[in-house]
């Protein structure tokens, strides 16, 4: 689904401007559920997966709309009708289940089919209905659909087992308007719930702690609505920057917020590679040949993002030297290994752990994209090698990265989108 070319050995030089995340966006479309007035919410990129959260929405009787032109959602909540999403859009897009914070404030019952594994993993949401139950819901499955009931959620303590960022944002959404005061204890600390808790606290939420792992949420009856503007996107901004070392070229990105991508300055300044902070909201990054071999290990925020991983493990396949990279967050997300193999990378998977012999180069060749990031580390390789990459599995690029191909050409990228999904059919399951 979706198929791209690339003539890689271009340098690319040049500025690109980073969209809203993705990660930020999503879950708060779900919390403008919990007022029934007008939400407004800005720097929305435009991705196959916000559409999917819109669609979510509306399944829901929700008022939600998104401009394209000026990246912006609308949702009016006046009335939840219906407390079951359609099972295809859940399974399509596993952060579609993040509805359920906001659906069990408004609604005594939910039902939602529960969100499959995807490429990366088994994805299980455990510490979701754990922490929920702490708030007072009761969960039964029913042919393969929780069912979520309450009489009315209330404070409560939580300890999350693992620092699990659904897991947090489920929780805080649904503390937000439960009665009392509610402890959430090793909470994830990523700038994506800090978004969330600001946006909440916007619309009249009392949270307090969000970016620590001690997260305090007093329930407040009544929200009213808000317009808020989303962080930019750390990820996109790290791929971009991460471009421009693959390329032996200099990208510039501007919109970031530098704070949020240390891990990934500090590991690519290990390298070698030229980084630069030109202000407190552009940062700037290059290479002059190959960069070093490093060690990487994916951990929770503030540890490098596995959804970085995929692209620097792009880079690393050309360093001088031999590298390890050790997933640590999901069970299995090396699915762009064998992809990147074929364009003559020699890495070894053992466990969680990939060894990375660097090589001179990368030659172009056919290779499937399967899921978001392996998409992004593959363009990355394929911007970097020697000839033509074909990559088909585009779709899933379309639901992370909004207009990457066009903003990536501006600076030099050859680039050309042979097929792209069309937006009704696509069935293919995001992470
Ligand atoms: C969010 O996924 C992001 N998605 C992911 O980005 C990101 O990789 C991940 O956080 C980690 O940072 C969105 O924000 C929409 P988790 P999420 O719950 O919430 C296990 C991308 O490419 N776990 O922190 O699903 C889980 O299996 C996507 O943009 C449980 O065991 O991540 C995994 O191993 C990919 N039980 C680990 O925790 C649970 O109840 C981290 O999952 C929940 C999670």
């Amino acid at each position: 689904m979706g198929k791209i070319l690339v003539q890689g050995g271009v340098p690319l030089h040049g500025r690109i401007r980073v969209k809203g995340s993705k990660n930020a966006s999503l879950p708060i479309i779900a919390a403008a559920m919990l007022t029934d007035e007008q939400v407004v919410i800005e720097d929305v990129p435009d991705l196959l997966d916000v559409r999917t959260m819109i669609n979510v929405l509306r399944s829901l009787g929700v008022e939600a709309s998104y401009n394209p032109h000026t990246e912006t959602v609308k949702v009016c909540a006046r009335r939840v009708k219906y407390s079951q999403p359609p099972p295809q859009l859940i399974q399509q897009m596993r952060a579609s289940f993040l509805v359920l914070g906001p659906m069990l404030s408004r609604k005594k019952q939910v039902r939602l089919t529960l969100p499959g594994g995807c490429a990366i993993g088994a994805r299980p949401v455990d510490l979701h209905l754990k922490g929920l139950t702490a708030l007072g819901a009761r969960f039964t499955i029913d042919q393969g659909l929780i069912v979520a009931e309450t009489e009315g959620l209330r404070g409560g303590y939580i300890y999350l087992d693992y620092p699990s960022v659904g897991a947090t944002e489920n929780i805080i959404m649904a503390a937000a308007a439960a009665p009392g005061a509610t402890t959430l204890e090793n909470a994830a600390t990523e700038p994506e719930i800090v978004d969330l808790a600001n946006f909440i606290n916007s619309m009249g939420g009392r949270i307090s702690g969000a970016g620590t792992s001690s997260i305090r949420i007093e329930g407040v009856e009544e929200f009213h609505g808000t317009r808020y503007t989303v962080i930019p996107d750390r990820i996109e901004a790290g791929t971009l920057l991460l471009a421009g070392a693959i390329t032996g070229g200099e990208i510039t990105v501007e919109n970031v917020v530098p704070e949020h991508l240390k891990s990934l300055l500090a590991k690519l300044r290990e390298t070698g590679a030229l980084v630069e902070e030109i202000g407190s909201s552009t940062l700037r990054a290059g290479s002059i040949g190959r960069t070093a071999a490093v060690d990487l290990k994916t951990l929770p925020y503030p540890g490098f993002p596995t959804d970085l991983q995929p692209q620097f493990m792009a880079l690393l396949c050309t360093s001088r030297g031999t590298s390890m990279v050790t997933e640590t967050v999901f069970e299995n997300r090396f699915q762009h290994v064998s992809e990147l193999v074929r364009m003559g990378a020699r890495i070894q998977i053992d466990g969680n752990h990939a060894i990375i012999q660097g090589q001179p180069y990368l030659t172009g060749a056919p290779v499937r994209a399967a899921d978001l990031r392996a998409a992004a580390a593959l363009l990355l390789a394929a911007l970097g090698a020697r000839g033509v990459t074909e990559i088909s599995g585009a779709v899933h690029l379309w639901r992370g990265y909004s207009g990457l191909e066009e903003r990536l050409q501006k600076v030099g990228a050859r680039i050309q989108v042979v097929s792209a999904p069309d937006c009704q059919k696509r069935e293919q399951r995001s992470c």
